[in-house]
């Protein structure tokens, strides 16, 4: 009689904290998209600097977002390697990786320089097409930069935490691409 009004207690008490979770991370992801919005005036004063080489300006962004959004574990970007089917890598803030040439179609990102589409991946270990910089990424989200319909590169993003982009962060990086794209 005891253990089953314990566990009757013990599983309404579970329920109120998965409850309380739910409603923490939704507290949380709004208070993310409201720093994502105080982010973008700070994007455009950085790509407006015209006395900075565009390659600076593409570092500072790196580093304005790797610093500013804490599931931004490394910042980088890729572009088209001339008239090669392949991306090179561009300005970056994070570890050092061995992928500075990506084919097309390989990995993340070699799939959205052929997709033209937005790539978000909630768990790297459940991709098949995926080039692992780092044992402690989780997920990643790429982003493509079109200059006059044409997909010249990418802003690409790895978190150490499972699961954190959402629509937010898709918006954001969208802006961050239209403001590169003028610079480039
Ligand atoms: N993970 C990427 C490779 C680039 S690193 O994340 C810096 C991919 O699968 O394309």
């Amino acid at each position: 009689m005891l253990s089953i009004t314990l566990g009757f207690y013990e599983l309404k008490l579970y329920k109120k904290q998965c409850h309380f979770l739910v409603h923490f991370n939704t507290f949380t992801k709004t208070n993310n998209s409201m720093n994502l919005d105080n982010l973008k005036p700070k994007v455009t004063e950085i790509v407006s600097i015209t006395n900075e080489s565009v390659e600076n300006r593409l570092y500072n962004i790196c580093e304005l977002l790797e610093k500013n959004v804490d599931y931004y574990n490394w910042v980088g970007f890729y572009f088209k390697n001339g008239d090669k089917n392949e991306l090179k890598l561009g300005p970056y803030v994070g570890a050092p990786t061995d992928h500075t040439i990506i084919p097309f179609g390989k990995g993340i990102c070699g799939q959205v320089a052929v997709s033209n589409k937005n790539f978000v991946v909630p768990d790297v270990a459940a991709q098949d097409n995926y080039l692992a910089c780092s044992i402690s990424v989780k997920a990643e989200i790429v982003i493509p930069i079109f200059i006059n319909g044409k997909n010249v590169g990418q802003i690409d993003i790895d978190s150490n935490t499972t699961n954190p982009f959402t629509e937010a962060d898709e918006h954001f990086l969208e802006f961050v691409c239209t403001k590169v794209a003028e610079i480039m």
